[in-house]
């Protein structure tokens, strides 16, 4: 008889015994992925519910993206913003379309994105607004995910994520996620912007109640307030459509976006705006020596151009109404409240059953990664690739864990 020696519990050792403990991983040690699926180093199959927290919208290795890669990696892949290269403009331009936009500034990671965004708000709020000298606010929500700079930290209001990282960033004002009512007693003439996630993600999938994103659209037109809206983990077809925030009908001033649109090969982000908000920045004020990358910018465009057949955004839809049905239906069994939109779910599990980790250990099991989130909820969030097929045995999967 041959025995069998699995490979993962040696990796996930080796991982354990040389990296910084700031995440808490499942158990999975991926290998290949195509598609929805991965494959861990002992050769299991898994459906991949979680999409690198939806950087992986288009799937793993999407053939258009890899194509678009692979020939860039043939050309050049850097050059840093000192010199201009020759895919800059077209992937800058085809962003600032698709999101209506008149420029586009690209940098890395999200939390970037974010940063990016608050200093051009800032410097609108002193050079256009006339928002006297370090006095500029900015109005963000409770519950927030922004990422994980040390300003962005100052305004999180989760101890794991601001604890012992002081001293913090002043200049943001916390109020209540969907309380309009907030949003308004909180503006005052220094105050220059709202950001806030369409949808809050790490919060549980979060939407806000009817009307909020347009009753705070049209407090910022009032104020002469800028609209922020971080779309990097709603927008890009996550939803149904290409941002989160046009299920109401609303244009922000900024959108800020990341994930997704480095196409699940390279970190790519940007911030969208007007001339009159992005042109403030002049040189030297502000940049990234891998921002707007060849190779990220090659990537991008291929992105912005899947997005521009409106497939994706189609099938989040489509596949998106199948998936809230089928959670709908395990409410009372063993689900207690489903939230979202598109191929987005927060799945709030009875608490008395297991815990969203719990709940995650044993979908994942069962051939389905999924990650957890504040206690008990687990948030669904497939690649926009995903077949009818594969959601149905995932839920199937899902069904399973909770019925014990
Ligand atoms: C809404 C939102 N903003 C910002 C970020 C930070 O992005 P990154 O991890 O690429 O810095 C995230 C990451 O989860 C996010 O969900």
């Amino acid at each position: 008889m041959t025995t069998v020696e699995f490979r993962t519990p040696g990796a996930l050792a080796d991982a354990e015994k040389w990296t910084a403990h700031n995440y808490h991983p499942l158990p999975v040690v991926v290998a290949e992925a195509e598609g929805a699926w991965v494959t861990d180093v002992d050769g299991r199959r898994y459906l991949d519910f979680l999409a690198g927290y939806s950087a992986l919208n288009f799937g793993h290795r999407h053939p258009g993206l890899i194509a678009a890669a692979h020939a860039q990696l043939d050309r050049v892949t850097l050059t840093s913003r000192a010199f201009v290269h020759d895919q800059f403009a077209a992937f800058c331009h085809g962003l600032a379309e698709l999101c209506g936009k008149e420029l586009v500034l690209p940098m890395n990671t999200g939390a970037e994105a974010v940063e990016t965004a608050i200093k051009v708000a800032r410097k609108w709020g002193y050079r256009v607004k006339g928002v006297a000298d370090e006095r500029a606010e900015i109005i963000v929500a409770a519950d927030n995910f922004h990422g994980r700079t040390t300003t962005i930290v100052s305004f999180s209001t989760d101890p794991d994520a601001r604890a012992d990282f002081g001293p913090y960033t002043p200049g943001f004002v916390v109020v209540p996620y969907g309380d309009l009512a907030a949003v308004r007693a909180a503006i005052n003439p220094n105050t220059v912007a709202v950001l806030m996630e369409p949808i809050q993600g790490e919060a549980g999938v979060l939407v806000p109640p009817a009307g909020f994103l347009a009753g705070v659209r049209e407090l910022c037109t009032e104020n002469n307030v800028l609209m922020i809206a971080d779309e990097i983990q709603s927008g890009l077809g996550r939803t149904g459509k290409t941002f989160a925030i046009e299920h109401e009908d609303v244009v922000p001033d900024m959108y800020v976006l990341g994930k997704a649109l480095g196409g699940g090969i390279v970190p790519v982000s940007a911030v969208a705006a007007d001339r009159a908000v992005l042109g403030v920045l002049r040189p030297g004020e502000h940049g990234s020596t891998f921002g707007g990358n060849p190779l990220a910018c090659a990537v991008g465009t291929e992105v912005v151009r899947l997005l521009e057949t409106g497939e994706f955004q189609e099938r989040s839809a489509r596949l998106g109404a199948r998936m809230h049905a089928g959670l709908e239906a395990l409410i009372g069994k063993g689900v207690v409240a489903v939230r979202g939109r598109g191929l987005w779910a927060g799945v709030d599990i009875d608490p008395l059953l297991m815990t969203g980790r719990q709940a995650c250990e044993r979908l994942a099991e069962r051939g389905v990664l999924a990650k957890d989130t504040h206690g008990s909820t687990i948030r669904l969030a497939p690649p926009l690739v995903v077949t009818e097929e594969d959601l149905d045995h995932a839920l199937a999967q899902l069904a399973e864990v909770l019925r014990g």
